[in-house]
């Protein structure tokens, strides 16, 4: 296995789920006040569903708790149902009692999308960094919005989208038809990923299993941005048995 990153495979996307709904109940139990750091996409909801599940169970608070997403569509507002603002309101903060005010998504409405960039990486600094974050990858070894040739040292900008992220995202799980998926994002760096102290990759399905495999066992390279983790001092792959089915033994 090329570099430092920690393989966990599961039997399922449900234990995948847990396991990562118990790192995160774990962190803010540890120390209320975490920043935390959360993706969209499919691949979480299990998680964030679990997280609500487990937070409630053990009466964990996350009040104190401060958010930032990996990234927004660029032309979406936060009340669009397909913009990432709603899904994390949906799918998690509406379920927990994180405040509103403490969470943060990129505007993909703002006027000068340089200076909302810009902004959000001071506010991350601002509060100390990340200390945990979960990320999705994409079949093409993306993630955030990290698109293949995304440099090392990428910050918070405005990217385009790959054709290939276009098509995975407009398959009925989000959007209806290719036409529908904006063409570009705000998306956070892989700079500003690698700067949190923990990070989880989850990954589950047999459509990951390629961009696992070039992650994990492959060269630390652009090309692949999911490899650009390999010599993070603390990250942890979570997945299920077919997305790890092409990792070598
Ligand atoms: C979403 C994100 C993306 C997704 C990736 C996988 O915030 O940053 O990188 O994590 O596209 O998406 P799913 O989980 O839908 O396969």
């Amino acid at each position: 296995m090329a570099g430092n990153i920690k393989v966990v495979v599961c039997k399922d996307a449900d234990e995948v789920a847990r396991k990562c709904a118990g790192m995160f109940v774990e962190q803010v139990r540890n120390k209320p006040t975490s920043v935390l750091g959360f993706a969209t996409g499919s691949t979480p909801e299990k998680s964030y569903a679990q997280i609500a599940k487990l937070a409630k169970a053990e009466k964990v608070s996350f009040a104190k708790v401060t958010s930032f997403n990996l990234d927004e569509y660029w032309g979406l507002d936060g009340d669009h149902d397909q913009s990432y603002r709603y899904f994390m309101n949906e799918q998690l903060f509406k379920h927990i009692d994180i405040r509103p005010w403490n969470t943060n998504v990129l505007n993909g409405k703002a006027r000068f999308p340089e200076i909302e960039c810009r902004a959000y990486e001071e506010k991350i600094v601002s509060v100390g960094g990340v200390d945990l974050w979960v990320l999705g990858i994409g079949n093409n070894g993306h993630i955030a919005f990290n698109e293949p040739g995304s440099p090392v040292d990428s910050r918070t900008r405005l990217v385009s989208l790959t054709q290939s992220t276009i098509d995975a995202n407009s398959d009925g799980r989000f959007f209806k038809v290719a036409a529908e998926v904006p063409r570009c994002a705000l998306s956070t760096g892989i700079g500003t990923i690698r700067d949190a102290r923990k990070l989880v990759l989850l990954a589950t399905g047999a459509k990951k299993a390629d961009a696992i495999a070039k992650a994990v066992d492959g060269a630390f390279t652009p090309d692949v941005p999911a490899s650009l983790l390999q010599d993070h001092p603390d990250c942890t792959f979570i997945l299920d048995q077919e997305a790890a089915s092409k990792l070598k033994k």
